[in-house]
């Protein structure tokens, strides 16, 4: 099925949407992006996202597209043209095309930024296989940039570990800094020791992720211990659980670590009760 996106005001099926070869994202990886999950055909956590969205273009000083305000219609409205029940929607914002290339910003005045949206569908999003029989993760280098707190597109480096991760057999990667995890390459870190939640605090050296902000909150409130503070590999390897989030994997439980098992090596009672929880209250509050 050819899917409608979104390009700068207009809705047009994908074939025939198109971003100047100038634009600053394509050239110097000048942009920033969301992915919200939907489910049901609604929006999960969407208000965190749009939130997020407002932050990093802050950070990189950049403009708010035209359309900021009418966000959420365009993200009903793809929901709606593409049928999506499970799945997400990707939007990304860039400084858009100053008709050539250059390294100094154009000025906001004169180019307008670059707003697409285009929605995936993943039917059986909440019941994936993974979630039942948890991930396998390597640990690599975390060799990103500094401001890993700003959702940019410069997405080569946690494509890269993926792919370290596929060569080693596993599903995905654990970043690891000064000795200690940072994040997944496209999620967050968890680990469970004693049945107290560990991950590393907010900073500049992390995604604040929503789901992350969501999974905590719930635990607290369920009177899960949660401890934030880094950790490392062997740390981790050591623990009863672990388990990562992100908007489109919700909670996945991790179950080796560099050729280590978990426990039992399958999936813990803490991912479990917080996947669970996490869909039951999302699902309440989706829009
Ligand atoms: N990734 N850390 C990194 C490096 C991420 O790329 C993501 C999200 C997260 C989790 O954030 P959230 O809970 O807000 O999704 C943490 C998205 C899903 C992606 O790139 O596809």
């Amino acid at each position: 099925m050819t899917r409608t996106v979104y390009v700068n005001g207009q809705y047009l099926p994908e074939t025939e949407a198109t971003v100047s070869i100038f634009d600053r994202s394509f050239l110097m990886a000048d942009g920033v992006y969301e992915v919200t999950s939907v489910l049901g055909g609604k929006l999960i956590d969407f208000e965190g996202h749009l939130k997020r969205l407002e932050r990093s273009l802050t950070e990189l000083g950049m403009e708010k597209p035209e359309a900021f305000d009418q966000l959420l219609d365009i993200h009903r409205e793809l929901v709606r043209l593409n049928d999506i029940d499970e799945g997400m929607i990707y939007l990304q914002v860039s400084r858009g095309s100053a008709g050539d290339r250059d390294f100094v910003f154009p000025d906001p005045a004169v180019v307008k930024p670059t707003l697409v949206l285009f929605t995936q569908s993943k039917p059986g999003l909440a019941n994936s296989p993974a979630a039942q029989k948890g991930i396998k993760v390597i640990s690599i280098d975390d060799i990103r940039w500094g401001r890993r707190d700003i959702k940019t597109v410069q997405l080569l480096y946690p494509s890269m570990g993926k792919m370290m991760a596929k060569k080693a057999g596993c599903d995905d990667a654990w970043m690891v800094e000064d000795g200690m995890v940072t994040e997944g390459t496209s999620n967050n870190a968890y680990i469970v020791k004693d049945g107290k939640i560990i991950t590393r605090q907010l900073s500049n050296d992390i995604l604040h992720g929503i789901t992350r902000a969501a999974v905590l909150r719930f635990a607290r409130e369920a009177q899960m211990e949660v401890e934030e503070r880094p950790f490392t590999i062997a740390e981790a390897q050591a623990a009863d659980e672990a388990f990562i989030t992100s908007a489109s994997t919700f909670v996945f439980p991790v179950v080796e670590i560099d050729g280590t098992q978990l426990g039992s090596g399958t999936p813990g009672p803490v991912a479990k009760r917080l996947r669970e929880i996490y869909l039951d209250e999302s699902l309440k509050t989706a829009i």
